[in-house]
């Protein structure tokens, strides 16, 4: 007699979907990184800066005083109330450690808010282009998209009439990511104050995704919670992996109304069951003593950035705006190339350069390619060099 067939769940199934195209360049130049060709990855979003020593020796100093043991489901109190005076520090609202609850990253952070506020089928209004991460929370929890193009022509502004067309009785959450990636923009306070304004009186969660949060170039950060009036449908995701080039300790976190707060709390019982105590603590102390490293680090980013816009804009035939934020310049390609994917794939075919195709991200960054800050000069240089030579080559061929 056969046995009966085994069975897994349906979100399984639904995280089963098929690899997407856009990952197999960086996954071909991971493969001739391997082979020993001569490749430059500019597709990750992970500094290439070490943590902060500091950090590292209060993690080691908290292991040697036995902060090795179970820690509360909803985060230890220290690291909440760190990230609480952060956000009474930046908000007219005040913040306390019972409006925070720790996860391990801002990626399970968001899984468990949508977990929390989504059943299959739901709809959150998303902009497009949007962190391609958000795809497997969405698949997990099995909510349908409803992406809003930003306005590529504006240097990927917000387009509030076409969120606000967007949302319909049947939205349960709208999701925005301010400074943005992959575009580096940054949602103006009227437009975050206006949309929490307009999701609270349809009974509609309004979520921020604020991880790059500390690398703004033009002006400082200005949060969700600091912007909207009413904080009773808000909720605000950060992190450490950007800002404190502390993307392996896993530390993300979430502030919410009370509602919510109890049951991202019971979410993290059952999921993760509190963070490990030494990386808090670490966390803690980063939150609170990180003026010079962060600053530095956001420098080197600002450098960077001009850099790469300058010498994409020198090229023949490609482009880029200025972004106002985050660890990624966006290069436009339709005037050389049929889309960003194919463009990237002669690029790493031809030069050894590894870059993440627009399309991604989204429809509306379908010709463009997304280039990473999180490499130094010497390298990005070196790119550019490569990058440089073939459109030259190109451009003569083509007469
Ligand atoms: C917009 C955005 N949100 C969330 C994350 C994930 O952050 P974490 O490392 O805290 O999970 C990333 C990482 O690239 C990101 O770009």
């Amino acid at each position: 007699m056969s046995a009966k067939p085994l069975s897994v769940s349906a979100m399984a199934h639904r995280l089963d979907g098929e690899a997407s195209e856009v990952w197999a360049v960086h996954d071909k130049a991971l493969e001739r990184k391997s082979a020993g060709d001569d490749i430059i990855l500019l597709c990750v979003g992970d500094p290439d800066f070490p943590t902060p020593e500091p950090i590292f020796y209060q993690a080691l100093a908290a292991m040697k005083r036995d902060r090795t043991h179970y820690s509360p489901a909803e985060g230890e109190l220290g690291l909440r109330e760190a990230i609480a005076d952060l956000e009474s520090k930046t908000s007219p609202h005040p913040c306390s450690a019972d409006d925070v609850v720790v996860f391990p990253g801002a990626t399970n952070a968001l899984f468990s808010v949508f977990s929390c506020l989504c059943n299959p089928g739901d709809e959150v209004v998303v902009p497009d282009p949007m962190y391609v991460g958000y795809c497997g929370v969405f698949d997990a929890v099995g909510v349908k998209t409803v992406p809003v193009p930003l306005l590529a022509a504006q240097n990927f502004a917000l387009d509030m009439d076409a969120m606000k067309a967007a949302i319909t009785d049947k939205t349960v959450a709208v999701i925005v990511n301010t400074p943005g990636n992959p575009c580096g923009n940054m949602i103006p306070q009227e437009q975050l104050r206006e949309l929490a304004a307009y999701t609270r009186e349809r009974g509609v969660w309004l979520i921020s995704d604020e991880v790059y949060s500390m690398i703004t170039f033009k002006q400082r950060h200005r949060s969700l919670r600091a912007s909207a009036e009413s904080l009773d449908n808000v909720i605000m995701v950060d992190g450490l992996s950007k800002s404190h080039a502390m993307s392996g300790w896993r530390i993300g976190w979430v502030v919410a109304p009370p509602a919510l707060v109890g049951h991202l709390t019971n979410m993290a019982g059952a999921s993760i069951f509190g963070c490990p105590q030494f990386i808090q603590d670490a966390a803690a102390f980063a939150l609170r003593y990180d003026d010079y490293y962060v600053a530095q680090m956001r420098d080197e980013y600002q450098k960077r950035r001009d850099f790469l816009v300058q010498r994409i804009n020198a090229m023949p035939g490609v482009s880029a705006d200025m972004p106002d934020a985050g660890m990624f310049v966006m290069m436009n390609t339709a005037k050389v190339a049929t889309s960003g994917q194919a463009f990237a794939e002669q690029l790493l075919a031809q030069t050894g350069v590894s870059v993440v195709p627009g399309a991604g991200f989204g429809e509306v960054t379908e010709h463009y390619v997304r280039i990473t800050l999180a490499q130094p000069i010497p390298v990005l240089t070196d790119a550019m060099d490569r990058l440089e030579t073939m459109l030259s080559v190109t451009q003569a061929a083509a007469g």
